[in-house]
């Protein structure tokens, strides 16, 4: 089986996904670790026996100060792959360099489209008829880095960003612990800035 370290900053409910769905594949989540005291994931992860550790970003002077300690408490457990769910801070060039090839993240929108914040809000400002999330591998280009899948939800006159935001969730409940279990059965990673899937070029729009 394979360590893996969760960074998280709320609700925590893919790291949900990812703990209840861990007894079906090879990753074992080693440690959750948050950049915010009150994060509710943190709950999640104490409810399943799982070491927790608060980086609060608060106390640091500047992002490097930040990153080194998040670095330092991630390489602590020697994971093998670094999950971001719904991990909320911009991380510095040497950090993802670090884990280049062994960091994911989930991006609430259907990349290229919409990187950054406010996703949901932003798809119904455009009229846009389909919205979805994407798993990437991270790269030093901000929701840049090569997707490895994405789902589609439809969008309709009544979506508001609340409901979006359920829809777009559930989908990510599905398709990150799918990307995590490949990842751990060493099916997937990153090469030359693509990703491959079971030696096998993922299309640039990924796979459902
Ligand atoms: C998820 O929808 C995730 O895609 C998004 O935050 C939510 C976290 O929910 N991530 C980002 O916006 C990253 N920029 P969760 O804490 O319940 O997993």
């Amino acid at each position: 089986s394979m360590d893996i370290v969760v960074l998280i900053s709320g609700n925590g409910s893919n790291l949900q996904a990812l703990i209840d769905q861990q007894p079906d594949h090879h990753y074992r989540i080693v440690a959750v670790i948050s950049n915010k005291p009150d994060a509710y994931g943190l709950q999640r992860a104490q409810q399943a026996n799982i070491p927790t550790k608060v980086i609060d970003h608060q106390q640091f002077t500047d992002r490097n100060a930040f990153d080194q300690a998040l670095q330092n408490n991630i390489d602590n457990f020697q994971p093998e792959l670094v999950v971001l769910a719904g991990f909320m801070r911009i991380l510095t060039d040497n950090f993802v360099r670090h884990y280049t090839g062994r960091m994911i993240n989930i991006h609430p929108s259907l990349l290229p489209k919409y990187r950054g914040l406010h996703t949901h809000q932003r798809v119904i400002d455009a009229g846009d008829t389909e919205h979805g999330t994407t798993v990437h591998f991270v790269t030093e280009e901000l929701d840049g880095g090569p997707i490895i899948i994405q789902a589609v939800i439809s969008v309709t006159k009544e979506d508001t960003a609340t409901t979006l935001a359920q829809k777009v969730q559930q989908q990510e409940h599905i398709i990150y612990p799918k990307a995590v279990a490949w990842f751990s059965e060493r099916k997937l990673k990153m090469e030359h800035n693509k990703c491959l899937l079971d030696g096998e070029l993922l299309p640039p729009q990924g796979v459902q």
